[in-house]
């Protein structure tokens, strides 16, 4: 097969240790499989500020845009946190996702059995909870307008929200494709009790669900949202909603699978490019320390086979191998209910990747 380029910015803080092992597991499936990869390094946040005087370089992007596909790892620390905004590694994880035009943040919630324990929650809350949430990614508070100012009784601040028809369409879009490839239940997620943006967003969600007369499509407002993703998680399956709103309800449904630490991500645009990692940050309060979980950023791995390579086989070997990993009982302390048993990083990438098997 054709070498597919890939792009790697592992970032700060745990971001080199996951990337780490998530390109162990690459050349392990290079190994099994006809498939072969090339990585091209790139520096990338807080590293990036340090040495190149900006979080997004733009040999960075570069070896982004000419990649198939981009592996990150996390970016951010105490060390930039007071820093100006053009100098946060945080704003260089939002301009390479506006630069590369990826809209679409894909976000799978799925409970693997075995780690119910792990979970904050009940046991039979959680039974059968499998849900996507489909965060719009380049539009929002996010990206409009920022400054202070002067007001009559002194400094302000200001964050403008705004969302235009065309960039509602494509994410929404988006989600009922995906609805209807899985249960096809579609729940919109908004604030049309209060925000413009969302009564936007509601009257667009109305007009497109004609199209896809098979979905069941419900709007359910944001507080409620999350509320019931604590009471009745399973009731779920696709949630697609607006940048911020996505950004907290994720991290919302990571508690759901036992630990941030288990979330994947896919960023998408109109074409089969994409750019994957895991939904957690740098973790600042542990980095260093090797007991980071690689598990979000190893799904992620299969994320990219699937999305953008089409390769299923090596997606489906990947994803077995970890639950076969769990299934065993391997825990890394986030998700260990004994933290006097949990491993760390290495070992928990070592013990995927030698269960990783050909189908
Ligand atoms: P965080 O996700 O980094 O950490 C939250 C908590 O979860 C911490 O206690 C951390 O130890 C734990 N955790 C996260 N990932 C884990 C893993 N793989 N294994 C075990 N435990 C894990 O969020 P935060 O602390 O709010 O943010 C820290 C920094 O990361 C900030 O600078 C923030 O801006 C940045 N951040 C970056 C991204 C990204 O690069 N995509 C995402 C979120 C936050
Ligand atoms: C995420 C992160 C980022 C976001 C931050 C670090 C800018 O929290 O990827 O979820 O809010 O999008
Ligand atoms: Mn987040």
């Amino acid at each position: 097969a054709e070498t597919k380029k890939i792009a790697v910015i592992a970032g700060d803080g745990i971001g080199p240790e996951v990337v780490g092992e998530a390109i162990k597991v690459i050349r392990k499936i290079e190994e099994l499989y006809e498939y072969n990869f090339e990585f091209q390094h790139g520096l990338f946040g807080g590293i990036a500020i340090d040495e190149k005087g900006t979080p997004l370089p733009q040999e960075t992007l570069e070896i982004c845009q000419n990649a198939d596909a981009v592996l990150l790892g996390a970016v951010g620390g105490p060390k930039w946190d007071n820093n100006s905004k053009e100098l946060r590694p945080e704003t260089g994880l939002l301009g390479i996702r506006k630069a590369l035009g990826l809209f679409s943040n894909i976000r799978p919630a799925t409970v693997f059995d075995c780690l119910k324990d792990a979970s904050t929650l009940k046991p039979e809350v959680l039974e059968g909870t499998d849900l996507i949430v489909v965060r719009e990614l380049t539009g929002g508070i996010y990206f409009g307008e920022k400054f202070r100012r002067e007001g009559a009784n002194g400094e302000e601040a200001v964050d403008t929200c705004v969302y235009n028809v065309q960039e509602i369409e494509r994410i929404v879009r988006q989600a009922f494709e995906i609805a209807m490839t899985r249960s096809k239940r579609l729940a919109s997620v908004d604030k049309a009790n209060v925000l413009e943006t969302s009564r936007l967003w509601r009257e667009v969600v109305n007009r497109i669900a004609p199209e896809y007369p098979e979905v069941e499509l419900e709007h359910v407002l944001v507080d409620n949202c999350a509320m019931q993703l604590l009471r009745r998680p399973s009731s779920f399956d696709v949630i697609v909603t607006e940048n911020m709103f996505g950004d907290i309800l994720s991290d919302e449904a990571a508690m759901l699978t036992g630990s941030i630490g288990m979330l994947s991500s896919a960023s998408l645009g109109e074409g089969s490019f994409g750019l994957y990692e895991p939904v957690h940050g740098s973790a600042p309060d542990i980095a260093g320390q090797g007991i980071s979980n690689p598990i979000a950023t190893v799904l992620s791995v299969a994320l990219m086979f699937r999305l953008t390579f089409g390769y299923a086989d090596a997606a489906q070997a990947i994803e077995d191998a970890v639950k076969e990993v769990l299934d065993a009982g391997h825990r890394t302390g986030d998700i260990a209910v004994d933290k006097s048993k949990a491993i760390g990083t290495e070992a928990m990438g070592e013990l995927i990747v030698n269960a990783i098997r050909k189908i």
